[in-house]
């Protein structure tokens, strides 16, 4: 099978096209025939500095493909489904960048017909999102439709693949969506993504702004750069809210003041999905594939995440992009299926 593997860490320029032997599902596994590989920001910085402890690694946490074969252990009905994989990579060496990969068969989750474009743009992305969305206080363990009707939740950055997730994820589960964007055009993907008020952190007051729409302040903020936006997040929350910090983009520290969050019983939940609690992300795996079956998740454009197409053999031009923020979702694709 042809497969993207770097066997050091660097720049893009370590990832290699290579040759390798198809590999055989251990007990517990499956082989999935790869579709579409999904890459995310997680995947070059991991290339970057993550120890391969294999000596050599497969890069992309998501993905989407059809079972080839399944290990010992595992039911031979699988065999031919079309499934979306999650934490591929997770330390394993068996990411998503090649015609074929092996996943434990819990990390391989039925897609149904829905395309493998959606299915490689929803394992971290969604998963994350979904986590922001169930950790508060007031929120539920499980989404679905209703599940967060009478809620307000605020995304900041509302035009990222995480944002995007969770403005969709939220107005499925029929959350009143604020979003923040830098600018007119991620104003559109928010709004297209299904946030029902979007504001221009560049150009308006995000606290005047959300007060108007939610006096009483937001349930949750699912927030990409608490570094810059914790004045406000701490204005913005109303008793027993919840900040879910998931990245640490525009800077790794923040400074907190603690009696303006310990009068409303404030939460600041920080969100790592590799180490998210088990029972947590099992949830969040069933509660996005209920939502892809009811067609209430979508990619594209017109979903607020335009779709950027590589080859496998422009895997490193793929991860370029990501690294420089490409808006929208990068897919690879690494096989005609
Ligand atoms: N903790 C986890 O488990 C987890 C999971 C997934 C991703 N992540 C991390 O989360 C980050 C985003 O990932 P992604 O895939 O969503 O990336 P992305 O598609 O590049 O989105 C990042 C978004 O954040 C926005 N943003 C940056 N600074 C902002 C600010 N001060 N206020 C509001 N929005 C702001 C950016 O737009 P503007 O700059 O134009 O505002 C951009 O739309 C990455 O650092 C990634 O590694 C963490």
């Amino acid at each position: 099978m042809k497969a993207i593997v770097y066997e050091r860490n660097g720049d893009a320029s370590v990832l290699q096209l290579v040759e390798r032997p198809i590999p055989e599902p251990g007990p517990g596994e499956v082989l999935v025939r790869m579709a579409v590989s999904g890459v995310n920001p997680t995947d070059w910085k991991a290339r970057h500095v993550r120890p391969l402890p294999a000596g050599w690694q497969i890069p992309h946490q998501d993905g989407a493909g059809v079972i080839e074969a399944v290990g010992e252990g595992v039911d031979q009905i699988l065999i031919g489904a079309r499934v979306w994989l999650w934490e591929a990579a997770w330390q394993r060496p068996w990411g998503t960048a090649a015609e074929y990969t092996v996943v434990p068969v819990r990390h391989a989750v039925r897609l149904g017909s829905a395309s493998f474009d959606l299915g490689a743009a929803l394992g971290i992305p969604f998963m994350t999102a979904h986590r922001c969305l169930t950790a508060g206080e007031f929120m539920p363990d499980k989404l679905h439709a209703g599940a967060l009707s009478g809620h307000v939740v605020l995304v900041q950055g509302g035009a990222g693949a995480v944002g995007n997730a969770a403005i969709q994820l939220a107005r499925w589960a029929d959350a009143c969506v604020i979003a923040t964007v830098s600018g007119p055009e991620k104003a559109q993907l928010a709004a297209a993504a299904g946030a029902s008020h979007v504001i221009n952190y560049r150009e308006q007051d995000v606290v005047e702004e959300v007060r108007k729409i939610a006096p009483d302040g937001v349930h949750t903020i699912v927030e990409v750069s608490a570094a810059r936006n914790a004045a406000d997040d701490v204005q913005l929350l109303r008793a027993g809210g919840a900040v879910c910090v998931y990245a640490d983009d525009g800077g790794d520290e923040v400074t907190l003041p603690i009696r303006p969050l310990m009068l409303p019983n404030a939460r600041w939940q920080f969100v790592l999905i590799y180490t998210a609690p088990k029972a947590a992300k099992a949830q969040a795996v069933v509660d996005v594939s209920a939502a892809v079956a009811q067609g209430a998740v979508r990619v594209g454009e017109e979903a607020g995440l335009p779709l950027h197409h590589y080859s496998l053999a422009a895997t490193a031009a793929a991860h370029k992009a990501v690294e420089s923020s490409m808006v929208g979702k990068v897919l690879i694709t690494t096989s005609e299926t």
